[in-house]
């Protein structure tokens, strides 16, 4: 069973930075997820919501911001780790960053609040520039972004996201040709989603696990990978029990 890193290195690191991303690989993860939105001028920023509030010193909405005044604001509100400034980090950075480490990078396309036209064919041709389409897991809430990037680019790994009110079935996973689900780590408590999946050889990747049962759970269940806040703590208990 795979670890990924949620949002990076969430639990040691300002979630979305390129210092989570580089402390995750340090940290031994297999994987990182990030959320992907677009700014004014059209650029794919690694941040989850769609407002700068919460994790920066700014406010407003991503999509008015362009680049350059984006990349002004802090993105280590609480300043716990170093360095004090951290910018938003661009698609194509976080792709820089991870090109000569192993890792799988999941792209979660954050179209569920406001769909960015054209955010998947911008997203594609970055990773297109950087040559890493195979280390890939497209992402999202919303099932049209996941068939739109199939169609733009059919050999793309793709997964649904299931969870918080949003469900999902394996035929759902089929339908779109997507590989994998991606569903909130309750969900693991319907044995009929796992055993649907599976019959299906959909791949399964809950997301977030926190703590010793949930891991121990999904790693019953045969899942491919997990997603965590605390890479340190799945590994140790993976490799010790
Ligand atoms: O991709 C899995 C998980 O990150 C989805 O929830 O809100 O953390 O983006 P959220
Ligand atoms: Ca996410």
């Amino acid at each position: 069973m795979k670890i990924w890193g949620h949002r990076g290195a969430y639990s040691s690191a300002p979630e979305n930075t390129l210092e989570g991303f580089k402390l995750a690989a340090q940290m031994g993860a297999d994987g990182v997820e990030l959320d992907v939105q677009l700014t004014k001028d059209g650029e794919v920023v690694v941040i989850h919501d769609e407002t700068v509030d919460r994790t920066s010193n700014g406010q407003g909405w991503v999509k008015d911001f362009t680049l350059s005044e984006i990349k002004k604001l802090n993105f280590n509100k609480r300043g716990l780790t170093e360095p004090m400034f951290m910018e938003v980090p661009t698609l194509a950075e976080v792709l820089e960053l991870l090109k000569s480490t192993g890792l799988t990078i999941n792209i979660e396309l954050k179209t569920g609040i406001i769909y960015y036209d054209g955010i998947e064919s911008i997203a594609l041709k970055v990773v297109e520039q950087y040559g890493m389409s195979d280390r890939i897991v497209w992402s999202s809430f919303n099932h049209y972004s996941i068939q739109k990037i199939k169609r733009l680019e059919s050999s793309s790994r793709t997964a649904l996201l299931c969870g918080g009110g949003i469900l999902v079935t394996g035929e759902q996973c089929e339908k779109v040709g997507a590989e994998a689900i991606h569903p909130s780590v309750h969900m693991l408590r319907y044995p009929s989603l796992v055993e649907d999946c599976n019959k299906r050889g959909i791949l399964i990747r809950p997301w977030t696990v926190t703590n010793d049962e949930e891991l121990k759970l999904a790693e019953s269940f045969g899942v491919d990978s997990v997603m965590v806040n605390q890479i340190d703590w799945a590994k140790d208990v993976l490799a010790y029990g």
